[in-house]
């Protein structure tokens, strides 16, 4: 199995380095805002400490294991938040993110999922990427639009931090069609 090298991955104004388990403490920080964890349908609302540094300590076997790439994307210096894709298996993966408040609006969410959905078809080889989004997060919609994915359904689905069903939906992107598209461009 060939395993992917734990390198950088950089943008015009984003730096995405694989997770290091010095990052609980500032993701925890990002995570205690509900405005960013109401939108992520399997997490804990507040969030638990113990729980999300054991999450971190799992991401470096994961990457190794193929199974998950987590990355922890910086502005400036600073964690703003997440970008990883896993679930993996030999078919697909799911692409995720989360960012701090402060730094929404910024573009910074599609220029890290740009480079991130870049690495997994070309430097990963994955054939197929799934993502999905609460129908009250069109922002999240539009992220995975301009990355060219496609909506496929509308699904119910229990929220964890609302405790409550939600309809979330779901999208997909081929890598087929991400190489025929200029999001598959020279960079
Ligand atoms: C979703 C999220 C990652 C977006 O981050 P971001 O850096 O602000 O996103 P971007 O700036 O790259 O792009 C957002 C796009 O949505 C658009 N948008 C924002 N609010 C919107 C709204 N209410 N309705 C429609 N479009 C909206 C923006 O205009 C932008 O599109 P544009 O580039 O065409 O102008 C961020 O809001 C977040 O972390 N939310 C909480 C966690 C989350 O939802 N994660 C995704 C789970 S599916």
């Amino acid at each position: 199995m060939l395993v992917i090298p734990r390198s950088l991955l950089k943008t015009v104004r984003l730096l995405l380095r694989p997770t290091s388990i010095a990052d609980p403490k500032r993701a925890f920080e990002i995570r205690s805002d509900w405005e960013v964890t109401r939108m992520l349908s399997n997490a804990l609302f507040p969030p638990d400490r113990r729980k999300i540094e054991e999450w971190f300590f799992q991401h470096e076997s994961e990457w190794i294991a193929g199974t998950a790439y987590r990355f922890a994307i910086e502005q400036a210096g600073q964690m703003i938040g997440i970008a990883d894709v896993d679930g993996i298996t030999e078919y697909d993966g799911k692409l995720g993110y989360w960012l701090d408040w402060a730094s929404w609006g910024n573009g910074y969410a599609f220029e890290a999922a740009q480079e991130l959905v870049r690495f997994v078809f070309t430097d990963v080889g994955l054939p197929t990427l799934k993502a999905g989004h609460a129908a009250d997060n069109p922002a999240s919609g539009r992220v995975l639009t301009k990355l060219g994915f496609t909506q496929i359904e509308s699904t119910k689905l229990f929220s964890r931090p609302r405790g409550e069903t939600i309809v979330q939906c779901r999208y997909m992107l081929a890598s087929r069609d991400y190489f025929a598209s200029s999001h598959g461009g020279p960079r």
